[in-house]
């Protein structure tokens, strides 16, 4: 396989990633056999890394792969030994071997692994799909090999590191689990939770308190890290996560803060999540100007864990520091591998990536027409095929009734984008709570808008076109939140998706044609899957989370279906 892109930008392996996505893609929709491929690209170089950390990964990804859902055959004899030695590589390879045979191929006798440092797979997904041909890049992370963040400078497709920070001395990623463990949530549900969280707090002690444990510089040396006692840390190769737990303990000496998430809010679980959001926003920002002192360019593209941090990126877009802002959507880990595909494509395999703005995520699995059809019969579902007309589905959500949405390709990265959707109407206010309720999300959880691009001036103030509802913006005032309340949180802030028609036809029908009964140009858009469950995949998963779930109709690839 000589490339990784096609011209529509469609990128087709990557591994310990989106999984479903690759596979699928390489099989189904390529014709790709094993035997073509070149290399796979893994988002992590363990020879980095200090031994005991290798040991560490070693024995997760021997785990991990042991209980993994696929066809794994028992352990062979060799492989305590190569736990031993931390040799990551081998269970990569191993783990590749399991995906092929997952797929009924032939395994190939000869298989290369690429390991690429994390950081600069994170800067490879937000350069190559920024369109950008020189930029700064920014990685703001958790922590990869060592580090936690990093600042690039990228011209032509060759990244010169600027400056790199330990993860043990500047980790915003760490410093928002060990906050959200506070507040009772685990280490990947938590942040995004506590971002949501965090407007209804207000400066505190707790801010006063993290600001002690932080120093903020203009110096060359690091831009800012934290500290205990007040000197500079020297840099770690382990234990990066105790400094970060050391500071949540001494901001908040009990072990969790006593509330019930469901309940009423509890003073301290907001103020503790507005300090830790504060402190992510004044550090982004410190970032993105010691960046362009550095770098001088004036554009920007972010990604790792904390560019996920929506809140965070509407201070830079605000500042107006660089003309531009990519965020690569699938920011976290989840996006990792592509970055290291685009890297070894270009870097190891001499291919020469394609330089374009990614404009759509619709990489996933998808399902014909038949199949569709097949699945409703097989339902008992009362169904009418309505094709892409979707007038008859903007009634419904006009007429306040709340529908699910399936069609085409599954989004890659976190978001629904009009895919595997559920939509509301914005201006009734008690959807945030009914809607809330279906999903088994906490009451106070915000919801996002998807609107048609043409329209965003009429709502944001000084928004850009954005796909992908990673970036926060500001309504323009508060009439025009209090009429979409739905999508509108107590800060005046949305996360929305700006739709053309010509990326996704029947998605932006569906608010056109909203916006003609009602007015307004925007719907409430969330993800379509129940309580504690992932995003739906197949029709099967659809039909029933539809069935299962308080909606009143689905959209399903055509057909109309209505529970009444
Ligand atoms: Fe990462």
């Amino acid at each position: 396989m000589s490339e990784i892109l096609n011209t529509s930008g469609e990128f087709y392996f990557a591994i310990f990633g989106e999984y479903s996505i690759a596979t699928y893609n390489l099989k189904n929709r390529l014709g790709v056999k094993p035997a073509d491929i070149d290399a796979f690209a893994v988002n992590f170089d363990p020879r980095n890394m200090a031994s005991n950390a290798r040991i560490l990964f070693a024995l997760r990804a021997s785990i991990n792969i042991l209980w993994s859902r696929y066809n794994i055959p028992p352990p062979r004899f060799k492989t305590p030994s190569h736990i031993i030695i931390g040799d990551y590589l081998f269970f990569a390879r191993l783990f590749v071997k399991h995906v092929i045979i997952s797929l009924n191929e032939e395994v190939p006798p000869n298989i290369k692994i690429i390991p690429v440092y994390h950081h600069l797979t994170h800067a490879a997904s937000a350069y190559y799909f920024s369109g950008y041909n020189s930029s700064t890049v920014l990685t703001v992370d958790g922590y990869g090999e060592l580090e936690s963040t990093v600042l690039w400078k990228v011209r032509n497709g060759e990244f010169e590191q600027i400056i790199s920070i330990p993860a043990n001395i500047g980790s915003i990623g760490l410093l928002y689990e060990e906050i959200s463990t506070k507040l009772g949530y685990d280490n990947m549900e938590g942040p995004g939770k506590l971002m949501g969280l965090a407007p209804y707090g207000k400066n505190s002690q707790y801010y006063e308190k993290l600001k002690s444990f932080l120093r903020i510089q203009d110096s060359d040396d690091y831009p800012y890290y934290f500290t205990l006692d007040g000197t500079k840390p020297k840099a770690s190769k382990t234990n990066f996560r105790e400094p970060y737990s050391k500071i949540a303990n001494l901001i908040y000496p009990h072990p969790k803060v006593p509330w019930n998430p469901r309940g009423d809010l509890h003073l301290d679980a907001v103020n503790l999540a507005w300090a830790v959001q504060k402190v992510t926003e004044d550090l982004v920002l410190h970032l993105a100007k010691w960046a362009k002192d550095h770098t001088g360019e004036n554009k920007v593209a972010l990604a790792g864990g904390v560019a996920l941090n929506g809140k965070a990126s509407k201070g830079l877009h605000y500042s107006k520091i660089f003309n531009d802002i990519f965020i690569f959507p699938s920011a976290n880990d989840s996006g990792g591998p592509v970055g290291a595909a685009a890297y070894v494509y270009e870097h190891f395999l001499g291919g020469k990536m394609q330089h374009g703005r990614l404009k759509d995520v619709y990489l996933g699995p998808e399902y014909s027409d038949e199949e569709i059809k097949k699945v409703i019969e097989r339902s008992k579902l009362k169904a009418e095929y309505i094709g892409d007309d979707v007038n008859a589905v903007a009634d419904l959500v006009a007429k306040g009734e709340i529908v699910t949405w399936y069609q085409g390709r599954a989004e890659l990265g976190p978001r629904a984008l009009g895919n595997r959707s559920i939509i509301a109407d914005p201006t009734r206010k008690d959807y945030w709570n009914t809607v809330n309720d279906i999903k088994g999300r906490e009451w106070w959880r915000p919801l996002a808008p998807s609107l048609l691009e043409e329209n965003e001036d009429d709502y944001f103030k000084d928004p850009v076109p954005h796909e992908f509802m990673v970036l926060m913006f500001y309504y323009k005032d508060e009439d025009i939140c209090k009429r979409v309340p739905v999508t509108c949180h107590v800060d005046l802030t949305a996360r929305p998706q700006t739709v053309s028609r010509d990326i996704n036809r029947t998605w932006y029908d569906v608010i056109k044609a909203f916006k003609d009964l009602k007015g307004e140009g925007l719907v409430m858009n969330t993800s379509f899957n129940l309580a504690g469950e992932p995003l739906v995949e197949t029709p099967k998963d659809a039909i029933r989370s539809f069935s299962l779930g308080g909606f009143d109709a689905m959209y399903m690839q055509g057909w109309l279906i209505k529970k009444k």
